[in-house]
């Protein structure tokens, strides 16, 4: 475009600040739009009437002076030879980009029917099927294009693997013009790599022939584009599905499913039947507030906030259970350990004592840690993630909820009125947190006060304040599990009810319990993405769910 031609504001007259000016060529028409050197002004306005400069934008605005404008003038020569310069490189650019497709699109690629015919294999079957001729399938994780020479890393969900492009492979129009996330399928033989090079699991996929199955979008809607990591984190959660993709996001749900499996395993061993208890019910468990109504055919209904009223009930007739289901609560505070909906892993256990349960519940734990690392694939990704994890000991270390408040008062960290502790006080997450942190080991938080836990809790023999019930903490996290013996008597349990101020009569199949047979028992619950975020080293529960629910965010 010829800038010389624009048109010149009424008065005729062009700006130069510069100090704060920019050479753009919408510039210069007013004080506060003006350009930043006199030569660009002279170039793209050079028969102004007027030009008026200043040096600092606190200065005034004067005209330019007569040395300065002749200086200007021969800049302004200079600019224009930079600008056709620039302009001429940008149409060879063109031209050789032109060239260069015309050549890539006269390449038909096609499959050498002499070669083997290729066994389909996943990647992480990569090793075993070396030096045969192979098919996978799978998207663009990571891509480089050089002359003659393409790398390429494609992930399958089961792994990574690079593959190398050459000759006319590499060359044809349809590789040049590739794009992350693509999904292709590719043949060709896995080759160790020779020594010095580095690549996932230590081979190389060359490349004898590909098709691609969907071409994902270049440009603006590129993934690169729509997710930069340093992105606002409401977009990347609106991006969610794409996020995904990533390494860590696929490390993270690779060891979630390996940590379920694992407590599956253990509670497998320790002979407990899992149950799949109702969602949709009409009862709380944890307290009104944080409660998901929901009209149930014109009646009223809750979401969960946790199934051991159910699993209760499972006892008398399957002895221990557990099981792994949604939970519901409508949170409304945005802290970094609380969900609206989270995969609780619950277990109910019949004739046992409050000793019992904390052991159970503490082996429980570092056995399950335990079998997640047994598998070398997750034992890989955990190195990534949290390299310095390690696998806790038994037994945890014991506290009481009064030994707690002794220690808080002494290391002189406020209750949430910013005064010192006393007993009734609940514990709130900062002080937890930062007791968890400063001891830095699990630690079994036990006997808290009757006012500040539900209403089925059992009263410790020793002491009727307190209650035989339990939070395990864990550093960087807190809370991640918190358990209980249950009141089994029912007179006792009525005046649960009636402290909490909760009507029993819906409750009469969980009161039924301590009538029809009744006996000592306990359970607990434990937040999988509590524990994740533990075990991955996450600083939020958010990133250890698939598609995380807080206030405010129901989507995608
Ligand atoms: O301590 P909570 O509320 O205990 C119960 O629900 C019991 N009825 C469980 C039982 O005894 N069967 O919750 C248990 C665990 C917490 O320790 C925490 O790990 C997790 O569930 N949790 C949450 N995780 C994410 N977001 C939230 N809003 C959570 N609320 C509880």
């Amino acid at each position: 475009m010829d800038l010389a031609k624009q048109e010149l504001p009424p008065k005729g007259t062009i700006y130069i600040d510069e100090s704060a000016g920019t050479d753009d060529k919408s510039a210069g028409k007013s004080e506060s739009s003006a350009f930043k050197t006199a030569a660009f002004a002279v170039y793209s306005y050079p028969d102004a009437l007027a030009y008026y400069l200043r040096r600092q934008s606190d200065s005034p605005f004067e005209p330019i002076s007569a040395s300065a404008l002749k200086k200007a003038k021969k800049g302004a020569d200079g600019v224009a030879k930079k600008i056709k310069a620039a302009e001429e490189a940008r149409i060879k650019k063109e031209a050789d980009e032109a060239k260069k497709i015309e050549e890539a699109s006269k390449i038909v690629i096609t499959q050498d029917m002499s070669l083997p015919a290729p066994k389909k294999i996943k990647i992480k079957d990569s090793i075993k099927n070396r030096e045969t001729r192979v098919l996978i399938q799978g998207w663009v994780h990571r891509l480089r294009v050089q002359k003659g020479l393409v790398f390429l890393v494609l992930r399958d969900g089961s792994g990574f693997i690079q593959c190398v492009l050459t000759g006319n492979l590499a060359s044809a129009y349809s590789t040049i013009s590739l794009t992350l996330e693509s999904t292709l399928t590719i043949y060709g033989v896995i080759h160790p790599l020779p020594e010095g090079k580095s690549a996932p699991g230590n081979h190389e996929l060359v490349v004898d022939f590909y098709e691609i199955v969907g071409l994902a979008p270049s440009g603006d809607d590129s993934i690169s584009n729509k997710v930069q990591e340093n992105a606002d984190p409401s977009i990347l959660l609106d991006n969610r599905h794409l996020v995904l993709r990533g390494e860590t996001m696929t490390g993270i749900f690779k060891v979630r499913a390996a940590l379920l499996r694992s407590f599956r395993r253990v509670y497998e061993e320790f002979g407990i039947t899992e149950v799949t208890p109702p969602c949709m019910v009409q009862t709380q468990v944890e307290g009104g507030s944080t409660l998901f109504s929901l009209n149930y055919y014109g009646e009223n209904a809750y979401l969960t906030q946790s199934s051991q009223l159910y699993l209760e009930t499972c006892l008398p007739a399957l002895g221990d259970v557990f099981c792994v289901q949604e939970s519901f609560r409508a949170e409304r505070s945005h802290t970094r350990r609380h969900l609206s909906e989270y995969t609780h892993v619950e277990a109910e256990l019949a004739f046992l004592t409050f000793e019992d349960l904390l052991e159970h519940i503490e082996s429980l734990i570092v056995k399950t840690v335990e079998y997640v690392f047994e598998d070398p694939a997750i034992a890989e990704i955990m190195k990534t993630l949290n390299p310095g994890f390690v696998i806790p000991k038994l037994p945890f270390k014991r506290m009481t909820y009064e030994h707690a408040l002794e220690w808080l008062n002494e290391h002189e960290i406020p209750n949430e009125d910013g005064e010192k502790f006393k007993f009734g006080d609940d514990i709130a997450e900062a002080a937890e947190r930062r007791m968890t942190d400063e001891i830095n080991e699990p630690i079994l938080l036990t006997r808290f006060p009757v006012e500040i836990k539900s209403f089925y809790m059992q009263k410790c023999a020793d002491d009727p304040r307190v209650t035989e019930s339990v939070d395990v903490l864990m550093p960087n996290v807190g809370e991640i599990t918190g358990g209980s013996m249950r009141i089994y008597e029912l007179d006792e349990l009525m005046e649960g009810f009636k402290r909490e101020k909760i009507d029993p009569a819906p409750y009469y199949w969980f009161n039924d319990q301590r009538i029809y047979g009744t006996c000592p028992h306990g359970g607990y619950g434990l937040g999988t993405e509590r524990i994740l975020a533990w075990l991955c080293d996450r600083f939020t529960v958010r990133d250890c769910s698939l598609y995380p629910r807080f206030s405010g965010r129901c989507k995608p």
